[in-house]
């Protein structure tokens, strides 16, 4: 069992199921509501935690019952919370999310996410040394994230950067990151709008892309290799990134090679979107065995 510390994003979801996504000026009648655990550092802490790995969170939430909801969960997934702080200044991070046409929307408020500062990193650094993969995203302010993979490069720590939500990221930061996993929105938007395979073969067994339905591809540094997804009933595909982040990170650490890390992985993340919620359909090891 390997250690994996998250350094990311606590969110409450809160989830409008409909039969129609209102376009801009329009009310439809929804069908469902439901307040679930989410953010994507908290969804794939508890992703790697209910396969088997020994997972840490360090992040920020509010001083309020979001906060208190955010942190019970992540105990109850076994996720270990002592790194995450409660701070006054801010709410607990929120997302608004619509589930509807077998896809989804979501506006994130972030909240106590942005009050991370390299101050929380460096009180948490033996911590962050002691992981044998740190995850991140970019829901949190990019100066950490850059701080962070700056730590991990100098202490050959691995660094897996998920960059979601979408934002351009600097050539150093790709460089020092041991993985990263956009999906094809994200990549065009990090390399210039360069095709997929062109920019996979820049970066072998570093740059693993998600396209959803059809799969993962990366290149393992002989030519390009393409794992397809799993045929299901898709109910909503929130959260299916951040499954397959974290189950790829617990399966690496583990000790899995990238070939097998990425089957299972995807495997992960197509079991997850046949639930509602990011987390709620989460997949434990003996699902997927
Ligand atoms: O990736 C899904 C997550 O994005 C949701 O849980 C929501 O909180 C947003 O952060």
């Amino acid at each position: 069992m390997g250690k994996i510390v998250v350094v990311g994003s606590i969110n409450v979801d809160m989830v409008f199921t409909s039969d129609k996504r209102p376009k801009a000026g329009e009310t439809v009648i929804g069908n469902t509501f439901s307040l679930i655990p989410g953010g994507k550092g908290a969804n794939q802490a508890v992703a790697a935690s209910k396969l088997g790995a020994d997972t840490y969170m360090i992040g920020c939430v509010g001083n309020d019952s979001n906060g208190e909801f955010s942190l019970k969960n992540l105990r109850d997934m076994k996720v270990n919370t002592r790194a995450v702080k409660i701070v006054d200044k801010a709410p607990t991070g929120l997302a608004n999310i619509i589930v509807a046409d077998n896809d989804n929307s979501i506006i994130v408020i972030p909240g106590a996410n942005f009050e991370m500062d390299k101050d929380v990193i460096k009180e948490n650094k033996a911590l962050l040394l002691s992981a044998d993969m740190v995850l991140l995203q970019l829901e949190i302010p990019m100066e950490v994230v850059e701080y962070v993979v700056d730590i991990c490069a100098e202490n050959k720590v691995r660094v897996l950067i998920n960059p979601a939500p979408a934002a351009p990221l600097k050539k150093s930061l790709i460089e020092k990151a041991t993985y990263i996993t956009p999906n094809e929105h994200e990549l065009r938007l990090i390399f210039d709008n360069q095709e997929t395979d062109a920019v996979l073969k820049q970066y072998p067994n570093k740059l693993i892309v998600t396209m959803g339905s059809r799969g993962v591809k990366y290149h393992d540094g002989n030519e390009i290799r393409e794992v397809p997804s799993n045929k299901v009933d898709v109910v909503d595909t929130t959260g299916a990134g951040d499954t397959f982040c974290g189950a790829l990170a617990a399966a690496l650490v583990r000790g899995d090679s990238i070939e097998g890390a990425v089957i299972f992985a995807n495997k992960a993340a197509s079991f997850t979107v046949t639930r509602l919620g990011a987390q709620s359909g989460m997949p434990e090891l003996a699902d997927l065995l």
